[in-house]
């Protein structure tokens, strides 16, 4: 298959925060709007998932956006269907304003294509290619014919693409590839993330990989759920993941960004509020409550951009205050020159 080369395409202009997807994969509203309020000034997107959709159904995305107005609210229902019911699915998901949802590649090219086609200008559409939890004795038993999982991923990727899917849900191991293979073009959103220091008890994933590796590979955006969800102090591990996202976009060539960003709207422009609450089922000490709303550390930042993220304002707020500009035809790295997610 022929590499993809690259072609004039619209900055990343992600900061580290933008990068970071948070996954609310909890059972009730209360820990959803918990963890919403704790880390909404830390990460960029708060994905909804099958559990907290199931239990309180679309509610929930109004719900999650009114607790964090300054992120963007990401629908995983990784729709599989006929391509009308995908569709018509898709028309909803829309209009509740998820600014990302997912789709599973397997689904195939009419399903697909009708996806695509239904999602309103705000939403992006990315499919899932081989879950990160299937490992390749796993994989053989659903398909075969292929060697590993990587190379499903390789194929369903491609369909994806050709069907004009904004994006790829991949492992962090197939992030070079699909780089190599689609140029800067997909949204490369990355589950399976696992920082050196993080520890997840019993972890159902499989194709794994660090967050700097993913991001210099060449990963848009990272969910990464239990690593931050039961860490000792979930909002300090958030800012550490940026803290490393921001130390890999710095020591990794400029890349230009995809052309499915920048993202939808991200509804809200009210920067996270003074009281974070608490994890759910857990008593932050005081220190930390303060750390989320407090001031940035002074002194400038050495490294270019904004390396405290509870102070960088929301995505909204930095497409209002950013000027146009020519592509740097890289990271944006610079807080002044942050084009933050804004309506295509
Ligand atoms: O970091 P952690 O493993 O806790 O992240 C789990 C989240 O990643 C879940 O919300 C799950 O739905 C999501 N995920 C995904 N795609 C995959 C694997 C996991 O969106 N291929």
């Amino acid at each position: 298959m022929p590499e993809a080369t690259e072609t004039a395409a619209p900055a990343a202009a992600l900061s580290p925060r933008e990068r970071l997807v948070f996954p609310l994969d909890v059972p009730d509203l209360d820990s959803a709007l918990s963890c919403a309020s704790l880390l909404g000034g830390t990460v960029g997107w708060f994905k909804i998932g099958l559990e907290l959709f199931t239990a309180l159904g679309p509610d929930s995305v109004a719900r999650v956006r009114d607790a964090a107005p300054d992120c963007g609210i990401f629908l995983d229902l990784k729709l599989h269907d006929i391509p009308a019911t995908v569709a018509g699915a898709m028309r909803q998901a829309s209009r509740l304003g998820a600014g990302l949802v997912t789709v599973h590649a397997q689904g195939g090219s009419e399903m697909l294509r009708a996806a695509a086609g239904a999602a309103g200008d705000d939403t992006r559409v990315l499919a899932v290619t081989v879950l990160t939890s299937l490992n390749p004795a796993a994989m053989s038993e659903l398909a075969p014919w292929f060697r590993e999982p990587g190379e499903l991923a390789v194929k369903l990727a491609r369909r994806a693409m050709d069907a004009a899917c904004h994006g790829l849900v991949c492992s962090p191991q197939e992030v070079p590839r699909l780089r190599r293979l689609h140029g800067h073009d997909p949204l490369l959103v990355v589950p399976g993330v696992r920082p050196q220091w993080a520890r997840v008890d019993n972890d159902d994933q499989v194709r794994t990989g660090t967050p700097a590796q993913a991001i210099a590979d060449g990963a848009d955006l990272l969910v990464v759920g239990r690593p931050i969800r039961d860490a000792p102090d979930p909002p300090a591990a958030a800012a550490r993941l940026c803290e490393e996202i921001a130390e890999a976009l710095d020591s990794s060539p400029p890349r230009r960004g995809p052309r499915g960003w920048p993202p939808p709207d991200m509804a809200g422009t009210t920067p996270p509020g003074p009281d974070p609450g608490t994890w759910p089922g857990q008593r932050l000490p005081a220190r930390t409550r303060a750390g989320m709303t407090g001031p940035p550390p002074p002194g400038p930042d050495p490294g270019g951009h904004d390396r405290s993220p509870v102070s960088r304002p929301g995505p909204r707020h930095m497409a209002e205050t950013t000027p146009p500009g020519p592509d740097p035809g890289g990271h944006d790295r610079t807080p002044a020159s942050r084009s933050g997610p804004s309506r295509t």
